[in-house]
């Protein structure tokens, strides 16, 4: 299997770092339009393969035919925020970056599944799913899974529980009209909503929703990589492996939620084909609405692009 990521900064060269520790790939390659920037980085992790006794071929460079023969390609390329700026504010920036990268996908890997990390995410991806032509299964943005596990984390630290028995999840649009579900939110089973009173599940709620901005703020010159890394990697891994993990991504909605034409986080089946499946399941109306006006700001999004 081989797996590529496109963009060699912060978050790119954490998926390829979280790749060769997860083995999820024979081969990896990190590409960025900077001299010597993806080169450096895979040489530098490829030094690591002796003492986490592997056997993966990581290679860095500047040329997008290394894309060929990928069944995977990662699109980290582009602006990260910075403190006060929003991730919509990257729009205009970012939709051009990720157009030649998905130009080149489509050139160099037509077969390949493309998950998209760029923001602003949502209408990212549908960018990727323009310009490559390739089919909603094989065009997944990468957002819920992060976002989920910032919440779980926050649940987990909230109850002195560990985050392993926390599950939960968010869905919507990767920005400040997320949805962090809840009413299905447990640990081992057990309704949060049992265990933490309403205002601190209405913090963890609203910290979930600014977990990037939460981060951006600390860290002044960019936003966060470590956890988006292995967010990705989670996708990547479930598809080279065909292991159908269910996972929030941000996908095409066809009627789903009884919302069209947009990209936005939902639950579904990860396989050898991409999305397998959609699950869709009955939101109670607050929530039905929550997820609508993030759609709406999707919308608002996609028709300021130029593709
Ligand atoms: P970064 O600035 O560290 O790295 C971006 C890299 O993209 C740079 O090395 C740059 O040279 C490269 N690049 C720019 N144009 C390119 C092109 N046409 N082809 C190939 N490479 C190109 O930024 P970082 O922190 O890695 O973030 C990358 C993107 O991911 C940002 O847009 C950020 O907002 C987003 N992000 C999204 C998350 C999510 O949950 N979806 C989580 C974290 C970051
Ligand atoms: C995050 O949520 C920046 O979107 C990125 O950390």
């Amino acid at each position: 299997m081989k797996l590529s990521i496109i963009g060699a900064g912060a978050v790119g060269t954490s998926c390829a770092q979280w790749a060769v520790v997860k083995e999820v790939a024979e081969e990896i390659v990190l590409i960025d339009i900077v001299p010597g920037l993806a080169k450096g980085k895979a040489l530098d992790l490829a030094h690591s393969l002796p003492l986490l006794s592997r056997s993966i071929k990581v290679e860095g460079t500047e040329d997008f035919s290394a894309l060929s023969g990928s069944d995977v390609v990662i699109i980290t390329a582009g602006k990260p925020r910075t403190p006060g700026m929003s991730r919509e504010e990257l729009l205009k920036i970012n939709a051009d970056i990720v157009k030649s990268c998905a130009e080149n996908v489509k050139r160099y890997a037509p077969d390949s599944i493309v998950i998209v990390v760029s923001n602003p995410l949502d209408a990212m991806v549908y960018v990727a799913y323009k310009v490559t032509g390739f089919s909603r299964e094989r065009v997944i943005g990468m957002a819920g899974v992060l976002d989920s596990a910032r919440y779980r984390y926050f649940i987990a630290e909230a109850l002195g529980v560990s985050p392993a028995d926390v599950s939960a999840l968010v869905l919507g649009i990767h920005g400040d009209h997320m949805v962090p579900l809840v009413r299905l939110a447990n640990v081992a089973g057990v309704p949060i909503t049992q265990l933490l009173s309403q205002e601190k599940v209405e913090e963890i709620v609203k910290r979930t929703k600014y977990g990037g901005g939460e981060i951006v703020n600390l860290l002044k010159t960019g936003s966060a990589f470590i956890t988006p890394g292995l967010a990705t990697i989670e996708m990547a891994e479930s598809i080279l492996k065909d292991a159908k993990r269910v996972l929030t991504c941000s996908v095409l909605l066809q009627g789903e939620y009884g919302i069209s034409g947009v990209f936005l986080g939902v639950p579904v089946i990860l396989g050898r084909k991409g999305v397998e499946r959609i699950l869709e399941f009955d939101l109670l109306p607050e929530e039905r609405e929550a997820l609508l006006a993030g759609a709406k700001v999707c919308e608002a999004l996609i028709s300021q692009l130029e593709l």
